[in-house]
């Protein structure tokens, strides 16, 4: 029997590149085509549409997934789905624009990166997308900032990649599902655990991944290199702190490390769930759910982002969701652990915040072995370094 990966989401694994021959025949049109110049999350986003990262979606939302999977966390063909994929422009932006009418899709420097159907205009109500994705309207709130400060009207239908670029930085790294798909499979891989992170990696996201290798197959760490927040750690720094820490301390065939192009949203619980689909979509059959997993400031609960999986049925999702409590270093059995398995009290734990490993750095301190590996505390602080003498 042919062994076989798990579905994507929704049955099949979208593909929106063009073929070189579609490419050639845009390319020749380019100057008659009405075009839009989109920013780096959206840009991102039609990325992942295209490579089938975001599987159903073939485009950006029209009002009527929009509006449902905004309140009920469902596509409208009844496909869980918990956060919106738009394309937002200003008002006089889409005045210009006519339903039927084929939009190319520009990066700031005026490259054609994809091209739109418009096949919708409408206007949303930002305040209310808040309230339901991010659970808060406040705009101090860096995913509810820039639904505030995105355009009044989103376009929607169906969008085309043009052209496939090697991420400058992580060309090597660089897999699609259909790539990723075929890595598992050729090394064997029935069960595949999926890592999301956007921070340097430290000694309780290790622990948690080895944890649950110690029940899968294989490890797929799968840092976002998307757009993130200004003081998050850029993604080519965390990139070199993956390459030593698999190096020195974790097996070589049992890990497959990948960029995840996607920008942060930062929508705790909501996001954790959209996480999940996304590696399902590259072939995980399991997907690691930590503390406060995609939060920031003091916006979600430490395990709101794991209770929300009790909300769908588990085959609405068709990706098991491993939980980890908060995990440290206990001081008093001199290993990483939890709440379930340490005796500590907490006075014995070793556990830094982000904010306080920032701070650690940029004053060149470096932080404690417990809570980073040598090698990856060093390339912080060159990083460091670096970024000061700039
Ligand atoms: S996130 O925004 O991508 O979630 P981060 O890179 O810090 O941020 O986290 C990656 C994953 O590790 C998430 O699932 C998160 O919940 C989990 N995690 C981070 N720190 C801990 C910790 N100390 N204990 C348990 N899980 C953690």
């Amino acid at each position: 029997m042919t062994q076989q990966t798990i579905p994507a989401h929704g049955g099949t694994l979208i593909q929106r590149i063009m073929t070189p021959e579609m490419r050639t025949e845009y390319q020749a049109r380019v100057d008659k085509l009405k075009c839009i110049a989109i920013d780096e999350r959206t840009a991102s986003d039609l990325e992942m549409i295209a490579i089938g990262g975001f599987s159903p979606l073939v485009g950006f939302m029209n009002e009527a997934d929009y509006g449902s999977v905004v309140e009920q966390m469902h596509l409208q063909n009844g496909l869980a789905w918990s956060i919106p994929i738009t394309l937002s422009v200003a008002q006089e932006v889409a005045d210009r624009l006519h339903i039927g009418e084929t939009i190319g899709l520009q990066d700031s420097q005026g490259r054609l990166l994809g091209i739109l159907n418009l096949e919708e205009k409408y206007t949303y109500d930002a305040r209310k997308e808040a309230e339901h994705v991010y659970r808060t309207t406040d705009e101090a709130h860096p995913g509810v900032n820039v639904v505030y400060n995105q355009g009044p009207v989103n376009l929607s239908g169906p969008v085309w990649l043009v052209e496939r670029h090697p991420h400058p930085l992580f060309g090597t790294y660089q897999l699609d599902p259909t790539e990723s798909r075929a890595r598992f499979l050729s090394l064997g891989w029935k069960t595949v655990v999926g890592f999301q992170t956007r921070n340097p990696v430290h000694r309780a996201h290790e622990y948690i991944q080895k944890c649950a290798l110690e029940i899968v197959d294989g490890l797929f760490l799968h840092p976002l290199v998307g757009a993130t927040k200004s003081d998050d750690i850029p993604a080519d720094v965390r990139m070199r702190c993956y390459e030593v820490l698999l190096e020195n301390y974790f097996p070589k065939n049992r890990v497959v490390l990948a960029i995840n192009p996607a920008a942060m949203r930062y929508a705790g619980p909501r996001e954790a769930i959209f996480h999940a689909l996304v590696r399902k979509n590259y072939g995980c059959t399991h997907f690691i759910v930590g503390r406060d997993h995609a939060g920031v400031g003091d916006y979600y609960g430490t395990y709101e982002a794991q209770e929300i999986f009790d909300e769908f049925e588990p085959e609405e999702l068709g990706i098991v969701p491993m939980k980890f409590e908060h995990a440290f270093y206990c001081l008093k059995t001199q290993s990483m652990a939890t709440e379930k398995t340490s005796p500590s009290s907490p006075a014995e734990r070793v556990h830094l915040s982000g904010t306080k490993v920032r701070e650690l750095l940029r004053r060149g301190e470096t932080p404690p072995p417990e809570f980073s590996r040598p090698e990856v505390a060093q390339i912080l602080i060159n990083a460091m370094r670096e970024q000061a003498n700039v």
